[in-house]
């Protein structure tokens, strides 16, 4: 999926090199589950949805190749499917093994019914 970008101010995303993109509309992306995975700015994401609210984290496992948004929510928990291994999606940090590593987070926005992810800007060429 191509993202749209969304407006930042300059000094917002130079202080905290990210930009925010545009995911999709929240009814959309969850309408087969509560996991849904995109790729934005050459950065595969994670979406996970818990009730009314989104949260987004790398969607590569820390423990070996495997996709979390290919894995099953449970409450806050995202549980790989390679190993069971489980993520909290609210942070990111490590709920049970054979996961030994976290996960990075993601800022996510709701606007107007639309899903916004912030990811690192590229560096470099
Ligand atoms: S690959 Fe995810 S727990 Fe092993």
């Amino acid at each position: 999926m191509i993202c749209d970008q969304l407006s930042e101010s300059a000094a917002d995303v130079q202080e905290h090199a990210i930009q925010w993109y545009k995911a999709g509309e929240l009814e959309s992306l969850f309408a087969e589950g509560d996991c849904h995975g995109i790729t934005v700015n050459g950065h595969r994401i994670g979406l996970f949805r818990v009730d009314a609210d989104v949260y987004a984290l790398d969607d590569l496992c820390t423990h070996g190749n495997a996709l979390l948004s290919d894995g099953e929510m449970d409450g806050h928990g995202i549980e790989c499917p390679l190993h069971a291994g489980l993520f909290d999606v609210r942070d990111g940090s490590v709920m049970c093994a054979p996961l030994t590593r976290a996960t990075r987070c993601h800022k996510v926005r709701i606007q107007d019914d639309a899903v916004y992810v912030a990811v690192p800007e590229k560096t470099g060429g």
